[in-house]
């Protein structure tokens, strides 16, 4: 047993719980017992998302935080989720079950378990006991989801937070292809390509063991990654589940890029509008990367929690929202106007002559100056001309 008392204690608050963790003097994985304020709207978010997928079930759930650190998420899950009943939290770290298990007692809270394994250990010893798994290592997810796939059980939840951003967004290209078996592209929209490769690596991974995704809500903010997906079962299922991935071509020169679903398929190699090189990012997920009924249930679901993040998180599930139906990619108005040589015009005004124009055209949260629309990208740049000239 540790001695707290050798620590110099930091107490916060989120939501209505309060933990403690040794101060330290800069977010680090080398503090003793992890804890990042930057991710409390992360964990709100959790929150909302949790309690949807509860009210689905129609009764008490039993969930497993897989990398408690402070144990903020388990004890903010049991604390502030209505019909949770059993929760574990897991940390490799017996300091921080120390801290895990002093921070369950601040709260007064019965029914949470902690736990000292391995993650992918444990995992593996508890097959088909919880009906949320939640995943926030430091970095990559990659190692964990295989033990992931053997382990969750069909109609669970599945919660996964990257923070390697930078191998998913592609400024590092081989981290990428290692941990993620993809090739990634440093695109104007290359934030929404690394979800889109999380998310194909994590339904590639599950499909071994006949088990696919529907993926509910993802986001991309500040410095990670996050996903949730609900785990379905099946062989049949799991091969159609499959058909939604594919990869994306690019052309660096006009912009112009296009998706193609399939595993084994011949990439077109010069841009149709250009005749330039096309590069090639993937194998990713092309199918829905947002659901905008469970994303509603969220929105309505907030005026019942107290959350510090509310405004900001509403305002990234409205745009999640938004952009559900819309297709993969995104253009950015700066990056057009540059290929261009002239300045932006108003955004408003390109989603209205979109409009207009009978193309869909929706804001995205990857970018504050993207446009999803499934206009090409030749018709875009007229658009943006006209409205400068
Ligand atoms: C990013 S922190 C978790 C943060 C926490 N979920 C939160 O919201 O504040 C990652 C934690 O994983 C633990 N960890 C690292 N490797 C692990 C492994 N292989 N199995 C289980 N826990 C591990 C670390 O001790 C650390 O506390
Ligand atoms: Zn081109």
């Amino acid at each position: 047993m540790i001695d707290l008392d050798n620590y110099n204690l930091k107490t916060i608050e989120e939501g209505h719980t309060k933990i403690q963790f040794p101060e330290y003097e800069k977010v680090s994985s080398d503090a003793p017992v992890f804890y990042n304020p930057q991710m409390e709207m992360n964990r709100d978010i959790s929150i909302l998302a949790i309690q949807c997928f509860q009210h689905e079930q129609e009764r008490d759930i039993d969930i497993c935080d897989l990398f408690g650190g402070s144990g903020i998420r388990g004890i903010r899950y049991k604390n502030e989720i209505e019909g949770v009943g059993h929760v574990t939290i897991n940390d490799i770290s017996e300091v921080a079950n120390n801290f895990e298990m002093h921070n369950v007692r601040l709260n007064n809270l019965e029914d949470v378990e902690i736990s000292c394994h391995d993650a992918s250990m444990f995992l593996r010893a508890n097959r088909g006991i919880f009906d949320v798994v939640d995943i926030d290592p430091f970095g990559t997810p990659s190692p964990f989801l295989d033990s992931a796939g053997y382990s969750i059980r069909r109609n669970s939840l599945l919660c996964i937070t990257a923070t390697d951003t930078s191998a998913l967004c592609g400024t590092y290209k081989e981290p990428c292809i290692r941990k993620y078996n993809s090739k990634p592209y440093k695109s104007e929209y290359c934030h929404e390509t690394g979800v889109r490769i999380l998310a194909g690596f994590t339904a590639l991974t599950l499909s071994k063991y006949g088990k696919c995704i529907e993926i509910l809500l993802s986001h991309s903010t500040e410095h990670y990654m996050r996903l949730y997906v609900r785990i379905k079962k099946g062989s049949k299922r799991t091969d159609e589940s499959l058909k939604n991935i594919g990869y994306i071509s690019h052309c660096k020169k006009c912009l112009y890029r296009e998706s193609n679903k399939g595993l084994a398929i011949a990439a077109p190699e010069l841009c149709p509008e250009c005749g330039s090189k096309l590069i090639q990012a993937g194998p990713l997920w092309l199918g829905n990367i947002q659901n905008r009924e469970f994303i509603s249930k969220m929105i309505d679901e907030a005026d019942n929690k107290s959350l510090n993040t509310k405004n900001q998180l509403l305002k990234l599930l409205n745009s999640c929202k938004i952009e559900s139906e819309a297709c993969p990619t995104h253009y950015d108005v700066h990056d057009i106007c540059k290929t261009l040589k002239i300045s932006a015009p108003k955004l408003d005004l390109i989603f209205e002559e979109l409009n207009e124009k009978g193309y869909k055209a929706v804001k995205t949260h990857f970018n504050p100056l993207g446009i999803k629309t499934d206009a090409p990208i030749s018709e875009i740049k007229k658009i943006i001309v006209r409205l400068t000239e």
